[in-house]
């Protein structure tokens, strides 16, 4: 081992038994002020050096720029991705975006947030790319389970807390992607055409709680955006667009691997601070290669040049970057931990795994529960003798997502750079059979790769209970493969492997047919009636704690309060704004919809989806009452507050939510959410007053005469309920 390499491993070493302790960052002024400072110093080429990617195919972060060693900066370290570090082993995969969406949690959303810029602060990376916050415009857009869904507030929310949590522990965040990445085919030149409102209330609206977070960097998107690509658009990140000017965001912005179309100057001019990678991918690519140039020829202003550099040295600095960050100790072009560079520093820990499973079990959403099937009684003849386990997706899966393997076992997040090593997977099987081995049933299994529907039927028939598990996936575009001829986007909203068939014809055998689902989004339940299924659950992509997570809910341990980030519905027209898989060329995308997307849309045409925006059932019930609206206090304009009492049996977590109807000629979709609360573990017969604040901008739309967002006179109706379909209070002022 070379002696340099023997020191970085030994501090590694004693890192790996470290935690962090929360960083006091310094304010932007300071850090403006420190970046200013040092830039001056600056030779042109090192400069060039920080805004420049080098080396994604052969360095050992997923992203680099060049290091100014003799000022003390290092060369960052940019990796994926939102849900847990890619390529790199011995760490733990969280649950995803959308999951985490689903806990309606923001106790849960910081706490995963902390942790993963623990794991990533561990082995050395600086850049954390995440969150993913893409409006899920249609649900069966491939990265929509990196996201948090289609709503702009729940969205916000999440990413707020996301980030505030990963950039308390010294990492950055990267906000993704900037804008409108909301279909996989076509993505590296499809141009997304909407308006001004439309921008501003819907796909940028998330953006503002990102830099009301401080978030440390912005990735711009591969798409075009009214015909101009995401990366050199200055209607978007030039100083008058609507990211520094309107959202008022300081950090820097990087584009997506790739994402830089045209030259040099085009991109820099446009407010383009980093470009990554350094090599040449696809259709776009180093082109800051150029900058040089067009700096020497003035092109591109020496000013601008500056600005590039304070604006990623900023951050840096305000997150105390510069005072004892380790230096990268994995090496991402060997995944499998092999190589001289890869130290194998283990940043999981029994703390991670726990808080893995607890956002996984808070976000699995109970559909259906016939006559309280659920929770399974765990002991003597209040069990059960005889269980059947059924269906692959109870199974471990494959590591790595190679063509047609990708989704063999359970799903429990989807492909592309967000994914992660799998493992660390404990699949179902593994979890309930012990969990049932502790009560004794006779179990039969058929969990095969095959997805064996006739070996199912022979597994559930004459059991006491069937678990039958089914899924559906998706993933990114780019150099990975198409799965089950799915290329990143879902052709249609079918489970797969013949799922519903599977489920079909187990319930035909067993009178006590349990459902789990894993699945990226939406899909069709076109079963969910029958009889003979006692019980629906919704797992989503719940990361690597899947099994323990599910056995927590089954058999209570977890009372279920996870809730639909999504409308689910059968039925894809339900949902505006088509996946355009065919086109002649890169096409146009015009979001026609505008506001109205998912349940906005289904509110607007009076369509009741199979289980609404929201909706998720617990073990106990609760009561509303006592609504009050008031307005203040500063900075909010109004106050909303509310009681919810547990009245039923058991001790549970309720999700309040809270929708707002705009004044009558506002041009707002009929409800919009506006909060939501997680009242965690209420006792049985215990109270709790839950209060929820409208800030201004929350009761504004987007005056795009004005340019500011305006409170629409007249009079607001407030809805609070359990989703958005089960109002249980409304009040207005
Ligand atoms: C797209 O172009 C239209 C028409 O010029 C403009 O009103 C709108 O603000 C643009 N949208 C974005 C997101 O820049
Ligand atoms: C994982 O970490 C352990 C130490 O906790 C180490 O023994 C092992 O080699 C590591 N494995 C990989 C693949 O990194
Ligand atoms: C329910 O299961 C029973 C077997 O226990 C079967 O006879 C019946 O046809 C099933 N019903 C449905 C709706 O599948
Ligand atoms: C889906 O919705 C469309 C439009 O509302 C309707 O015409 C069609 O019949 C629906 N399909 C199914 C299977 O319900």
């Amino acid at each position: 081992m070379h002696a340099s390499l023997l020191l970085q491993w030994l501090s590694c070493a004693i890192l790996a038994t470290q935690t962090y302790a929360a960083i006091t960052p310094r304010s932007w002024d300071e850090a403006y002020s420190m970046a200013t400072a040092v830039t001056a110093q600056m030779t042109l080429d090192e400069k060039i050096g920080v805004v420049s990617g080098v080396g994604t195919f052969t360095s050992r972060c997923i992203g680099n720029n060049s290091p100014v060693s003799r000022l003390g900066i290092p060369s960052l370290c940019m990796n994926d991705g939102p849900a847990g570090l890619r390529a790199v082993k011995n760490t733990t995969g969280f649950p995803s975006g959308i999951n985490t969406a689903s806990t309606f949690s923001r106790r849960l959303m910081n706490a995963r947030g902390v942790a993963l810029a623990e794991e990533f602060r561990g082995k050395g990376v600086n850049v954390f790319l995440g969150p993913a916050m893409d409006i899920m415009r249609n649900p069966k857009a491939g990265r929509n389970w990196e996201s948090f869904g289609p709503d702009p507030y729940l969205t916000g929310e999440a990413a707020y807390e996301t980030i505030n949590g990963v950039q308390s522990m010294g990492v950055m965040a990267c906000a993704k992607h900037f804008l409108a990445n909301n279909q996989e085919h076509w993505r590296y030149g499809l141009s997304a055409d909407f308006d001004d409102r439309t921008n501003h209330e819907l796909y940028m609206y998330p953006y503002y709680r990102a830099v009301e977070a401080d978030v440390a960097s912005v990735m711009c998107a591969y798409n075009r955006i009214n015909q101009t690509s995401a990366c050199h658009n200055a209607a978007l990140l030039g100083p008058s667009g609507s990211l520094r000017k309107d959202v008022g965001f300081k950090g820097f912005v990087v584009s997506d691997w790739g994402a830089t179309h045209d030259s040099a100057a085009d991109n820099a001019n446009a407010g383009l601070d980093m470009e990554q990678p350094g090599d040449y991918i696809l259709i776009g690519g180093g082109v800051y290669k150029g900058l040089k140039a067009a700096v020497n020829g003035g092109s591109v202003p020496t000013s601008r040049i500056d600005e590039m550099v304070v604006r990623i040295l900023a951050p840096f600095y305000r997150l105390r970057q510069d005072a004892s960050f380790p230096a990268p100790n994995f090496d991402a072009q060997h995944p499998d931990g092999t190589g001289t560079l890869n130290l194998n520093v283990n940043v999981r820990s029994d703390t991670h795994t726990a808080l893995a499973r607890e956002v996984a079990a808070a976000s699995v959403v109970l559909l259906k529960n016939k006559g309280g099937v659920l929770p399974l009684k765990s002991t003597g003849t209040a069990g059960f003798g005889s269980a059947a386990i059924v269906g692959k997706d109870a199974a471990m899966p494959k590591d790595g997502c190679n063509l047609n393997e990708c989704n063999d076992g359970v799903m429990v997040v989807g492909w592309g750079s967000g994914s992660y090593a799998l493992n660390n997977v404990v699949p179902p099987v593994t979890s309930l059979t012990s969990k049932l081995q502790s009560v004794n049933p006779a179990i039969a299994l058929s969990t095969s790769l095959t997805n064996d529907l006739d070996a199912g039927v022979v597994a559930a028939r004459g059991k006491d209970v069937a678990f039958v598990f089914a899924n559906a996936m998706s993933g990114e575009l780019g150099f990975y493969d198409v799965v089950e001829g799915n290329m990143g986007d879902r052709n249609d909203l079918n489970l797969w492997w013949k799922g519903g068939s599977l489920i079909e014809r187990v319930a035909a055998v067993n009178p006590n047919t349990v459902v789990i689902i894993h699945s990226v989004g939406p899909v069709s339940m076109s079963w969910s009636n029958n009889p003979n299924i006692t019980a629906i659950l919704y797992a989503g992509a719940p990361g690597e704690q899947a099994g323990p997570s599910l056995v927590d809910v089954l058999w209570g341990a977890k009372n279920p309060s996870g809730r639909l980030p999504f409308s689910m519905d059968d039925n894809e027209s339900s949902y505006p704004g088509p996946i355009v898989y065919n086109s002649l060329g890169f096409p146009t995308i015009n979001y026609d919809e505008k506001l109205l997307i998912d349940c906005r849309y289904m509110d607007a045409n009076n369509i009741t989806p199979r289980f609404p925006f929201g909706f998720g059932l617990s073990y106990t019930t609760f009561a509303y009452a006592s609504l009050s609206i008031s307005s203040g206090p500063s900075p909010a304009a109004y106050t909303v507050s509310f009681s919810v009492t547990n009245s039923g049996s058991v001790v549970g977590t309720e999700i309040p939510q809270m929708y707002l109807g705009f004044p009558a000629g506002a041009g707002e979709p009929k409800r919009v959410l506006r909060g939501f609360e997680e009242v965690l573990d209420l006792g049985v017969g215990q109270s709790r007053t839950v209060k929820m604040t409208l800030s201004q901008r929350e009761i504004s739309i987007w005056d795009v005469v004005a340019q500011k967002w305006t409170r629409p006179s007249g009079t607001f109706t407030v809805s609070i309920g359990a989703s958005i379909n089960d109002v249980r209070l409304t009040g207005s002022f």
